[in-house]
């Protein structure tokens, strides 16, 4: 391979509107973070660049069905995501955001220097646009009836209950969401990247890169090519984005593909003033990890726009990933089917290495793969405690119990000593050669195999049966052993940061550098180690149940939905909720209404009154249990009479797939009469 002066290492920049999931984990943040780690530890000069990508229309989109901007709405997931990777170990140099004012002026610029060298081709085509709100419809903006299902809420890209993908112009009977009404087709300009006419340099650049990339990538980047390359517009009519940098040109903003991998660059710009290096000079080896969803961005539009730019280097590589399912099917973020990072990081506290394990060990890495709660027990039970864990807990309480802690000297070698000495550098070499391949399965593998002959060999010669008639031999096999604690500590930190530096801590060492791995000599004898810990636990059946249980409860409030059972009601303006007049107000009394099995009767402080409500809900509280709770309560329902008591409002309650009822309380104590909007 060429020899690089410094590496740039780029992850996709996720969507600042959900949080991150094991998906995103296991597809790009995971690899992405080993290698960049594996790289620093070879002493290389290199940056991991990464950010939110905060423009588009989802986000949009999202803000207005929450009645938020969509700033608002960015900067909770930017903080979230932020927050999410750095527990996990994912360890940017910078984790920026495509909103930021340097983004802006970047973006700009790399626009309007394509533009002054007539690069773009402008052109004029007829669009959507609602002329009630007075704004053009981005193809989501507008639903209305699929021709191939007759479905009524298809949306202008996509039938979501046939799958197939759409035109805007291809729905019956067409309406904007935002304001209902029939959407009319208007003349818009717009400039599109001629990506036909950077083909021929794409076709020769990308099979040049056949026999290094991997080989999905270049397929997917063949079957692009040979499909033949069209125009692509590289601006919207949105009010959300960069604007485009030219006069006549309001109401226009960068289509987000064409500004979010310029992302990485602001970043670099915003983290180092040797950016120009790291993007201009041909010494620098350029990677992005990303998602299969995003290769012909990465590696036709992108590379377009830097070749275009003229002064840029291209990716070096691309090691795009497939998807990883939960528990055998996609995992979807409408459908509330995965495993959010945060929510993982309250329930298995500390673990975040656990979860890396598992991920890197199954990562979808040549096809999609599958995520299971059992196969994440297992591996936790049966490689990290009882191989990893197991192995480095005993040679270190030996070591306590019987040296007091000192590595004691080696004595004579016999045979199988040597053999185990000898098999350490050549771990570390095959692990080396995955890792350059970007087989990150097959590296970890190589590294567990390091824990699996250090625990094979204690197993073998069990010193702790020995020790009595034989302490000389003990003395040589525990120095062996911690050699190989040692060389564990510095091969695993790409893969379990956080465990490889406990077991430094409890070797008392530091600053190995990897090339040392697999010495003999790592820890001198009377070096001594601290008393170390467990470094991985079980993890139970019911932990592993709790899960699933949770993953049930989904399935079931999905296939409701799907079902027709919970249908999702068409969407309405925000004038349309302001008109209910929801309060918090606390139950001050609750008790039964006599002949009626389902009903209670409620007194409520609303903080306009007290007032009496009627519920239905006398089968899932005892009325005993209620005075004190701070609920919700729509006020300004038409008060009527039930069971001969007049009901003055009703009170919010959540149902999920199994018809289990809990009060939609405010999470903090507020004082009754606030306003729920
Ligand atoms: N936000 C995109 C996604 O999640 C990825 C953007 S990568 C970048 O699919 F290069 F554009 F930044
Ligand atoms: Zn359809």
């Amino acid at each position: 391979m060429k020899k690089f002066r410094r590496h740039l290492i780029t992850s996709a920049l996720p969507y600042a509107n959900g949080p991150i999931h094991i998906g995103h984990l296991a597809g790009v943040y995971v690899p992405s973070d080993i290698y960049t780690r594996y790289l620093r530890l070879r002493g290389k000069e290199v940056i991991h660049v990464c950010g939110s990508d905060e423009h588009g229309v989802p986000i949009t989109i999202k803000a207005r069905q929450e009645g938020l901007t969509p700033r608002q709405v960015v900067d909770r997931y930017h903080e979230l995501n932020k927050t999410s990777f750095e527990k996990f170990g994912i360890s940017f140099d910078i984790y920026s955001r495509t909103s930021n004012a340097t983004h802006y002026e970047t973006a700009s610029e790399i626009f309007k220097k394509l533009y002054d060298k007539g690069e773009f081709i402008e052109k004029t085509t007829p669009q959507y646009y609602d002329e009630e709100a007075q704004h053009f419809l981005a193809d989501r903006y507008i639903q209305g009836t699929c021709p191939h299902c007759s479905n009524e809420s298809a949306y202008g890209d996509q039938c979501e209950k046939c799958g197939t993908s759409l035109n805007a112009t291809d729905l019956i009977n067409p309406r904007s969401t935002i304001s209902g009404s029939t959407p009319v087709m208007r003349d818009t300009r717009h400039w599109f990247l001629p990506l036909d006419k950077y083909a021929p340099f794409l076709k020769k650049w990308i099979e040049d890169k056949k026999k290094e990339w991997k080989a999905n990538v270049y397929g997917q980047c063949k079957s692009w090519l040979d499909q033949g390359l069209q125009p692509r517009a590289v601006s919207r009519d949105l009010d959300w984005g960069v604007p485009v940098p030219l006069e006549n040109a309001t109401g226009k903003v960068l289509y987000v593909w064409f500004d979010a991998p310029i992302g990485y660059i602001s970043a670099t710009k915003e983290l180092t003033p040797d950016w120009e290096n790291y993007w201009k000079d041909p010494g620098t080896r350029m990677i992005h990890f990303i998602g299969k969803d995003n290769i012909v961005f990465h590696c036709i539009v992108f590379p377009s726009v830097l070749h275009a730019g003229g002064s840029y280097i291209l990716p070096d590589n691309v090691p795009a990933n497939e998807f990883m399912n939960l528990e055998n099917n996609k995992i979807s973020t409408s459908r509330n089917w995965a495993v959010w990072l945060h929510e993982y990081l309250e329930e298995f506290p500390g673990k975040q290495d656990v979860l890396r394990y598992v991920l890197c060990a199954n990562a979808p890495e040549t096809k999609d793969s599958d995520f299971t709660w059992k196969d994440f027990q297992t591996r936790n039970n049966n490689e990290l405690v009882a191989i990893y864990g197991n192995f480095v807990n005993r040679a270190i309480v030996l070591t306590n119990n019987y040296f007091e802690g000192n590595v004691p000297e080696r004595g004579e070698m016999n045979e199988y000593d040597l053999k185990v000495l000898e098999e350490m550098p050549k771990i570390r070499q095959n692990l080396e050669n995955s890792l350059d391949q970007f087989r990150f399965r097959d590296a970890l593998k190589e590294a567990m195999n390091l824990a699996r002959l250090g625990n094979k060999y204690l197993a073998d010669t069990e010193p702790w049966i020995i020790f009595k008639t034989d302490p000389n031999r003990v003395q040589t096999i525990l120095n062996i052993a911690l050699q190989i604690c040692a060389s564990l500590s510095v091969i695993t930190e790409p893969f379990l940061p956080h465990s490889a530096g406990r077991l430094k801590q409890f070797l008392n060492i530091s600053g190995i550098p990897w090339d040392r791995a697999g010495d003999r000599e790592l820890i001198p004898p009377r070096h001594v180690i601290g008393k170390g810990e467990l470094l991985f636990a079980k993890i139970t059946d019911q932990e592993i149940d709790r899960q699933l249980n949770k993953l049930i409860a989904i399935r079931k409030m999905n296939e409701k939905v799907s079902a027709g059972l919970l249908p999702v009601k068409k969407n309405i303006s925000y004038e349309d909720f302001s008109v209910l007049d929801i309060r918090i107000g606390t139950i001050t009394k609750a008790e039964k209404v006599a002949k009626a099995k389902k009903l209670l009767k409620l007194t409520i402080d609303t903080g306009l009154d007290s007032r009496t409500v009627v519920s239905g809900i006398a089968e899932h509280f005892d009325p005993l249990t209620l005075a004190g709770r701070q609920v919700s309560v729509l006020v300004n329902l038409e008060p009527r009479k039930i069971r001969g008591i007049e009901s003055q409002g009703m009170i919010l309650m959540a149902e999920d797939a199994e018809g289990k009822l809990v009060f939609v309380s405010p999470g903090e104590k507020i004082a009754n009469g606030s306003v729920v909007k």
